[in-house]
């Protein structure tokens, strides 16, 4: 969704504020803009559609000079996509220039409320009453202005606020929306994540809710809503620059496909010393694990299925109940949940504001939570008791890869370290998954070595007009991610059905031709799930069959995929490289693009 950068320091700021809207364009946005302080004068720049056309107006930001601003690519909510709607906004008489991620919920009452003080809007964004609140509060002290401000909107915001009065310096402030201080020498950042400002700082502050920052050339404060100054800790990101771009490769979900060994590594090898799993991260006592009464996953999307993986993996080791659910119904449907229940929370972004709000809404109750999440110091890990962090790196496609493969590698690591605990498994058994565990990465890049079948199968299918992917238990699971990652990039209308769902009405929709991608790799269920296949197949539809090299699927379906073997539980870590490389090959195939899905945001911070 929105992205920020703010800067102050001696370069010219334009180009510097155009590099980092260029790295969170990932983010989603449909128009940017920049504003830039020069001589006590606001110049702001705007424009709807790509950056590249900001970078054409701007000649590339040499038109705008001044060595302070901020810049913003918007992710329209109030107001269609266009010049005006873009940010900045300026206030009535240009003293203020503001930028906003999020969404201010009374911004019709304020609208109105200025709007018969005498204020004229020319926008329809929820934004503009921001600039105008900073007029009408302002006498002179911009903390001042800033705090009745924050006092005055409901909502969730972040916003980098710039005025013609403070020549030297800009102010942000954040609640609910993410944001991040960049620490340079002799100059300073604010952005939306870091990999907009990775290239000039390492070094970062984590604003909380409610914290003000007060940014000059060198210095930056962060105060409190009483307006004392709060001592922060810095933080050393640790990610490598290069990871944030595409190095050679056509597009980034390619190259965070290819990436996927590596990160499963990052992730898995420090957690196991002396053949056991330890999660240094986690306070959760055996006592602890001993007395949870129910498991919830909570989550949006691809973290959501990863979830319902879980349900199966962490019930079938640790034979604790668990119940997968979208964090958007789950935080409106009144749940049934108590202090002794755990909620695993998991996001790549650690950002989603369902899955903060569903969080929020757990707690609330007395549960405990412990989260997965990729991105350090994001509000999700701030809120959770516990965190698990992923070891992914920046994930910049808007379609997750790498955080869903490393998503389900913590949650193997979680429900193999509770069922030690727990006693639910044999030393023999624990081993033996152990085992397979540490070797998962290298089977995956054995799935990866053949892209070939996969760009073949999708120059063959990319017409299609639906495609149906099923499966059973972790198969299921799988499938709803497939189906998923096609639906998001190629625009192609799918479904993912538990195979033997299938007859229960949606068998009507298959036809002769109808593509059905079909998961059997799970031992037990295989000949269930090859019986469902010959449903389709007597209905004339063409199958893509993806199974172990165990299996054969020879005069069943007409396309084989065959992925290595290993236990059950661990399948989905395999099956789902397929389903990537296909979906990734259809889209290819189609001319899309592919890192920016048209109506999608990497990072979805409004409910
Ligand atoms: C997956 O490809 C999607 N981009 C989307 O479903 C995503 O998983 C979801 O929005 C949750 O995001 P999060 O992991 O950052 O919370």
């Amino acid at each position: 969704m929105c992205g920020i950068v703010g800067y102050v320091g001696a370069k010219q700021a334009a180009p510097i504020l155009l590099d980092g809207l260029e790295r969170l364009e990932y983010r989603g946005y449909d128009s940017s803009g920049i504003a830039v302080i020069n001589n006590g004068i606001i110049d702001i720049e705007k424009a709807k559609g790509r950056l590249k056309v900001l970078r054409d107006k701007t000649e590339n930001g040499s038109t705008v000079s001044g060595t302070m601003g901020i810049g913003h690519t918007r992710w329209a909510t109030h107001g269609e996509p266009s010049d005006v709607n873009a940010h900045p906004h300026l206030s009535q008489s240009g003293r203020f220039a503001v930028v906003h991620n999020g969404i201010i919920e009374n911004y019709m009452a304020l609208r109105e409320r200025l709007t018969s003080k005498g204020f004229e809007f020319i926008s329809e964004t929820d934004t503009e009453v921001i600039a105008h609140l900073f007029e009408y509060y302002y006498k002179g002290d911009i903390m001042d202005a800033i705090i009745k401000v924050m006092d005055r909107v409901e909502g969730s915001y972040a916003l980098g606020v710039l005025s013609s009065d403070y020549p030297d310096q800009f102010v942000a402030v954040r609640k609910a929306s993410p944001l991040i201080v960049g620490l340079g020498e002799g100059e300073n950042f604010i952005a939306s994540d870091v990999t907009a400002i990775l290239k000039h700082t390492r070094n970062v502050y984590y604003l909380e809710d409610n914290e003000i920052v007060v940014l000059k050339k060198d210095e930056v404060k962060v105060y409190n809503a009483d307006k004392e100054e709060v001592k922060k800790e810095v933080f050393t990101v640790d990610w490598d620059v290069s990871a944030a771009e595409k190095g050679g490769y056509e597009h980034f979900m390619i190259k965070e496909i290819e990436e996927q060994p590596k990160a499963l590594r990052a992730t898995i090898s420090p957690r196991i010393k002396d053949g056991r799993i330890v999660l240094d991260d986690v306070s959760l006592t055996r006592e602890d694990i001993k007395n949870i009464n129910k498991i919830f996953i909570v989550a949006c999307g691809s973290a959501y299925h990863v979830g319902v993986v879980a349900k199966y993996v962490i019930e079938k080791l640790c034979r604790i109940p668990v119940e997968a659910q979208i964090a958007s119904e789950f935080r409106y449907c009144d749940p049934i949940v108590t202090s002794r229940d755990l909620v695993i929370v998991i996001s790549q972004s650690g950002e989603t504001a369902d899955t903060l709000e569903a969080l929020k809404v757990a707690k609330s109750r007395g549960a405990r939570v412990l989260s997965i999440v990729n991105v350090v110091g994001s509000a999700i890990a701030n809120a959770s008791d516990d965190v698990i962090y992923t070891w992914a790196g920046p994930e910049i496609a808007v379609a997750t890869t790498k955080a869903y493969s490393t998503q389900l590698s913590v949650v193997y690591l979680l429900a193999l370290y509770m069922a030690e605990k727990l006693g639910t498994l044999t030393s023999g058994q624990y081993n033996k998954y152990l085992t397979e565990l540490q070797a998962l990465p290298e089977l995956v890049e054995r799935v990866l070595e053949d892209k070939e079948q996969f760009a073949y199968l999708a120059s063959k299918f990319y017409n299609c007009h639906s495609i149906f992917f099923i499966g059973r238990n972790l198969d299921y699971a799988v499938s709803l991610e497939g189906s998923l990652k096609l639906k998001e990039i190629s625009y192609i209308h799918s479904e993912a059905y538990a195979a033997g769902e299938l007859k229960h009405g949606t068998i009507s929709l298959i036809e002769k031709g109808t593509l059905v991608i079909a998961l059997a790799t799970g031992g037990e269920l295989f000949d269930k799930t090859v019986s469902n296949i010959k449903e389709v197949t007597a209905r004339h539809a063409v199958v893509i069959g993806v199974t172990t090299t165990e299996h054969t699927m020879e005069n069943v379906v007409d396309h084989i995929i065959q992925i290595p073997v290993t236990s059950d539980i661990f399948l989905p870590s395999l099956s789902v490289i397929p389903l990537q490389l296909f979906s990734y090959y259809v889209a290819a195939q189609k001319g899309y693009d592919i890192d920016k899905p048209r109506n999608l945001a990497k990072s979805v911070t409004v409910e």
